[in-house]
């Protein structure tokens, strides 16, 4: 007996309208999971020829998934507000919709053309709200993983539930009520950057190399995606700590990751899933935005390890 999305999304204790929002992002989720599929050969790699707001090159892949996600939404009358990191103002439908959506239509770009793990991440607000809430106010939130299968990972904020795309295109349930376990020997940070790392950060990390020889008494592992989706799934289905911390490179920005699409929902996600999400210092989700494209320091994950991150803050 299998259960779809669509079947799911019927049976949850939520507005209908939020449940019909889900879907838009499931199926255009779908959608952009069949154009990465053929990319290489319809020649849809490489990049746009232009840079989006953050700076940042658009890959050809960023653009046309940000077409489809826009298409999508366009055609649902409840949401009236789009915030996406491929456009430089939020879009407003002029529809009365009660809902907003922030996204990161694709993420992962440095993947993009070496078909490794991408993914779309969504969040989903109250639009009469205005666009600056903070992550606590967020209705929904999910992202669907582009891996050897397509995950489409969910929360309305008290669980998580995974679903995989089948050959018909339709979303089945796979696992409900992920738990991110509290204890984990796996990290994943860009230990390149060591360099411009502070004290926390140095501290924590040196911790781990250490291994069964020092302060944190066990062994562990790295492992960097370098797509967030793709590390973040990989925590929730076996534990670990993602972090992208405020460094001395990325300080004057405020961090590398974007709060309202990146941040924000992978934080509900993961706090929904029982793990835990902080700059470091404060709760993700208790931050006000002052600009919809603002960045975060971001780490999350197992308990465990992101309150050891967090008493190296205090420390330092
Ligand atoms: P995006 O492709 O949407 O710009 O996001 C990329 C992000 C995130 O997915 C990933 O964790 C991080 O950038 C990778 O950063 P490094 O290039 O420093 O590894
Ligand atoms: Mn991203
Ligand atoms: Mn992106």
């Amino acid at each position: 007996m299998t259960t779809t999305l669509a079947e799911w999304l019927a049976a949850q204790p939520v507005d209908q309208k939020l449940a019909r929002a889900v879907a838009t992002m499931a199926a255009a989720s779908a959608e952009i999971a069949a154009v990465l599929r053929i990319a290489p050969i319809e020649g849809e790699t490489g990049l746009a020829g232009h840079t989006n707001v953050q700076g940042e090159a658009q890959k050809l892949l960023d653009v046309i998934s940000n077409d489809i996600v826009l298409n999508h939404i366009g055609q649902n009358s409840d949401i009236s507000i789009l915030v996406s990191e491929e456009l430089d103002e939020a879009v407003h439908f002029d529809n009365g919709g009660a809902l907003l959506v922030a996204t990161d239509p694709l993420d992962g770009s440095s993947n993009l053309d070496v078909n490794v793990t991408v993914g779309t991440i969504f969040s989903i607000l109250d639009a009469s709200k205005g666009l600056l809430q903070k992550g606590s106010a967020q209705l929904a939130a999910g992202y669907a993983a582009y891996g050897p299968s397509t995950s489409f990972v969910l929360t309305f904020g008290t669980s998580v539930a995974v679903f995989t795309l089948d050959q018909s295109d339709t979303f089945v349930l796979t696992k409900d009520k992920v738990a991110v376990s509290p204890a984990s020997g796996e990290y994943a940070i860009n230990t390149a950057r060591e360099r411009f790392w502070d004290a926390a950060t140095k501290g924590y990390v040196d911790e781990n190399v250490a291994g069964e020889t020092g302060l944190a008494g066990k062994r562990y592992n790295m492992r960097w995606v370098g797509s967030m989706v793709a590390d973040i799934h990989r925590i929730l289905m076996r534990g670990g700590i993602f972090l992208y911390p405020l460094d001395s490179e990325t300080l004057e920005k405020g961090g590398r990751l974007r709060l309202l699409y990146e941040g924000n929902p992978m934080a509900l996600i993961v706090t929904a899933a029982g793990g835990k999400a902080t700059t470091g210092r404060k709760n993700i989700l208790d931050i006000q935005p002052t600009d919809i494209h603002q960045r975060v320091p971001v780490v999350l994950g197992s308990s465990e390890e992101v309150t050891r991150v967090e008493a190296w803050y205090k420390k330092a």
